[in-house]
């Protein structure tokens, strides 16, 4: 079984590099499924026909599902939700009020998620055209947070719904009905199997979609990252949009030579990721035709399914008195590096060859409470201490 999923910032491909992936693999033997929970119907408009919300099959080896994710949530969570609102009620707070602290963040692309569980052992790949944000990520984490406990409610509920501080004196609060904890139960047991499924590396890879600009990149540096600390494979970086060369028009050389620049600090930013590359289209990929000229752009003779990168790149670990991050830079090719803090990033500025680079690395939630102690390269590693404050 092989779970594949592309990220990104919208616009960049996603879906139509998970419509071409789903389609190469189901020409290679594999009895695929693609997912979406876009409730714009994407996948019904890449290959011009109708997905309904149970799997549609699409052609041989190839079904399609649209996932209703609003439905999933009130399926999965609504008798637990009623219940978390019944206890902020009884807390004296508004009705409305309560709906919100109640619902889960990202709980719509995370439900559409949970849906993996229910098709994994139908399918040979699973490909998904969801937005996994990395916020949504850690909700993954959630079934270890609460661990082997016998599952009480609150335990749940709180890192949930970001109410801590109001859920504290939980005294007088009306109590969990059979219904509430046998659901509980059953949401825990599926998280579970989802975080098994996502944390396996020879099952699950995550892929990164970008197009040659800033601010697309930047976007995917902290998805990068969290997937790391996450311990989630992301096995490639696919850059798409492209300008070909055969474009020649002068409009567009300011375009073209930004797009090289973008690409270049792609190659840094995600290295050791392998990088593909997919051409601007003169026109939208809509139609088997043209998703299948993608599919061939990007894995040419190679097995979609294949894991193309197996190692972390940055890696986080703990230390005795605080963290280390250490990143990958082959590229530095003396050992200077600056590196500063601003805000919730570093800043590293590195010498190389082609002269002075500064990229910018978002930092994890538990450094951004920690001192910068030192930075240092060893080995064409650059390894950053964190030390907690006293
Ligand atoms: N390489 C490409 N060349 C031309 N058009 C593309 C290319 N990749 C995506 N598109 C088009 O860009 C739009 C957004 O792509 P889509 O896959 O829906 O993005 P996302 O799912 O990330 O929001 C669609 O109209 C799609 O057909
Ligand atoms: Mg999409």
């Amino acid at each position: 079984m092989r779970v594949i999923f592309y990220t990104g910032k919208g616009g960049s491909g996603k879906s139509v590099l998970s419509c071409a992936t789903a389609l190469r693999l189901s020409e290679r033997g594999y009895d695929t499924l693609l997912m979406s929970s876009d409730p714009a119907h994407t996948i019904s408009d890449a290959f011009e026909c109708s997905v309904g919300s149970t799997p549609t099959r699409i052609k041989t080896n190839l079904s399609a599902v649209q996932v209703d994710a609003f439905r999933e949530v009130r399926d999965r969570y609504g008798v637990i939700q009623s219940y978390v609102v019944s206890v902020f009620r009884s807390r004296g707070i508004d009705e409305i009020l309560a709906y919100e602290l109640a619902s889960m963040p990202n709980m719509t692309e995370f439900a559409a998620m949970l849906k993996i569980v229910d098709f994994s052992d139908e399918y040979d790949a699973i490909v998904l055209d969801t937005v996994p944000s990395g916020e949504m990520l850690k909700n993954i984490y959630l079934p270890s947070l609460i661990g082997n406990f016998a599952p009480k409610l609150l335990r749940l509920i709180v890192p949930f719904a970001n109410i801590a501080k109001i859920a504290e004196p939980v005294m007088g609060i009306p109590a969990p009905s059979r219904e509430v904890i046998k659901e509980d139960i059953k949401l825990i047991e599926v998280m579970k199997e989802l975080r098994d499924i996502l944390m396996d590396r020879e099952v699950t890879s995550l892929r990164l979609v970008a197009n040659p600009e800033s601010f697309s990149l930047q976007n995917l540096k902290r998805t990068y990252m969290l997937a790391n600390i996450y311990n989630i494979n992301v096995d490639l970086a696919i850059i798409n949009k492209i300008l070909p060369d055969s474009v020649r028009d002068p409009y567009f050389d300011k375009w073209k030579s930004d797009q090289h620049r973008y690409l270049k600090e792609a190659e840094r930013t995600f290295y050791p990721l392998p990088i593909r590359k997919v051409r601007l289209y003169p026109s939208e990929v809509k139609g088997i035709k043209l998703l299948s000229e993608v599919a061939y752009e990007l894995f040419g003779d190679e097995d979609p399914a294949k894991i193309f990168f197996k190692g972390r790149g940055i890696s986080v670990n703990k230390t005795e008195s605080g963290i280390e991050i250490v990143v990958p830079m082959p590229f530095v090719s003396r050992d200077i590096c600056e590196v500063e803090r601003t805000g919730s990033e570093l800043s590293i500025i590195a010498h190389t060859d082609i002269g002075e680079i500064r990229n910018f690395l978002p930092l994890p939630t538990a450094a951004c409470m920690m001192r910068l102690e030192r930075a240092k390269m060893i080995d064409s590693e650059l390894h950053i201490y964190f030390v907690r404050e006293e």
